[in-house]
């Protein structure tokens, strides 16, 4: 018998305002079109004014604490997924535990850009084996649209803002790749590629909050082989194969990167949740969006073997192979 982290709650919460592509032909040499051929996107999310990540962040945990039929008081910790903090400090994770008014447990965050919530669910998934705590939440939230140059067309149109929370327990499971949680991990990260996606401040640097500035094509090239790498190796690790996966649940940063990882795999695309065209790019927040979409939508069932993978600044890159 081994210890496993398994899902027992999800959900996700999006701003109110919702920005079609359109909106973006009126201030940019830019096109609807152009947007939905070149990523995929349609529409996204923006946090209103004065709306934080934590804001976003709470109202996700609260989501997935009411799918888990638990309250907060059962939650051992936080482990919150982030770029877009609040603040520099302290950590949206303990933001969030103050917002469920949680006095107990601990909370942080985990920086991995993009990758962030793999990074995240990998942390928790540790932390759960090793006896640390026995329930914790899980969140990817972003407000993307602070870091926005809104005059670089090249980006300002790709991203969104949003929050996805998981619960995660320790339970008993055989030990074999049949068992409910995370079966395997891989993460993997490149320190020489940080010019290809960045922003451009920070506390030590300029003491600004910076914005975001990225190579989208060369970062394009690295993405789907390190995708389908990873992803075919934290399989291996569990002794699965692509054609066990029954759902990808891909980082939703262009469908044509979500479409080139799925045929490199030999997956069909009826097998990937895809969510790019309504949420954009929202960064560590649209892997758990996506599997909170796959389940309320019915698609995700219990039992099910998910593979998400995720790239982004660093460079960063990972994936997890979970049983649902
Ligand atoms: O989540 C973190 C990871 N992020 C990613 O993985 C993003 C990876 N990159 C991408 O998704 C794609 O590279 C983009 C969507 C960013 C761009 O697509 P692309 O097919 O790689 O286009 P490109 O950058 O090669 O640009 C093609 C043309 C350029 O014009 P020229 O030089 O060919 O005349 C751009 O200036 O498209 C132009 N362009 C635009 N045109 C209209 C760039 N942005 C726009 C725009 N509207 N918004």
């Amino acid at each position: 018998m081994s210890k496993r982290a398994v899902v027992t709650g999800v959900g996700h919460y999006l701003p109110d305002r919702v920005v079609p592509n359109s909106e973006f032909e009126k201030t940019l040499d830019t096109t609807d079109e152009w947007i939905k051929t070149r990523s995929g996107i349609e529409r996204r999310h923006f946090a209103a004014e004065g709306q934080t990540t934590s804001d976003l962040a709470i109202r996700a945990a609260q989501a997935a604490l009411e799918n888990a039929g638990i309250g907060a008081d059962q939650i051992d910790g936080i482990v919150v997924a982030t770029s877009t903090p609040d603040l520099t400090f302290p950590s949206v994770g303990t933001m969030v535990q103050r917002g469920l008014g949680m006095e107990h447990g601990f909370a942080f965050d985990v920086q991995a850009v993009c990758a962030g919530f793999i990074y995240a669910l990998t942390t928790a998934n540790s932390m759960l084996l090793s006896g640390q705590a026995q329930r914790l939440l899980v969140i990817g939230a972003e407000t993307f649209s602070r870091i926005m140059d809104w005059t670089d067309r090249s980006t300002c149109v790709l991203f969104g803002d949003g929050a996805g929370a998981l619960v995660l327990e320790a339970q008993d499971g055989k030990g074999d790749n049949t068992d409910r949680g995370i079966l395997a991990a891989d993460l993997n990260s490149d320190g020489r590629y940080r010019e290809m996606l960045f922003v451009d401040g920070g506390v030590s640097t300029n003491g600004e909050s910076g914005k975001l500035r990225m190579q989208g094509n060369a970062l394009f090239r690295q993405a789907v082989d390190k995708l389908a790498g990873t992803a075919f190796t934290a399989l291996k690790k569990i002794g699965l194969e692509d054609d066990d996966v029954d759902w990808i649940v891909p980082h939703q940063a262009n469908i044509r990167i979500i479409q080139g990882t799925a045929r490199k795999m030999g997956i069909p695309m009826d097998r990937v949740i895809v969510t790019v065209q309504d949420h954009g790019n929202t960064s560590a927040a649209s892997i758990p969006l996506a599997l909170s979409v796959g389940v309320s939508s019915g698609k995700i069932k219990r039992g099910d073997l998910l593979l998400s993978e995720a790239i982004g600044g660093g460079l960063a890159w990972g994936s997890v192979v979970l049983r649902w």
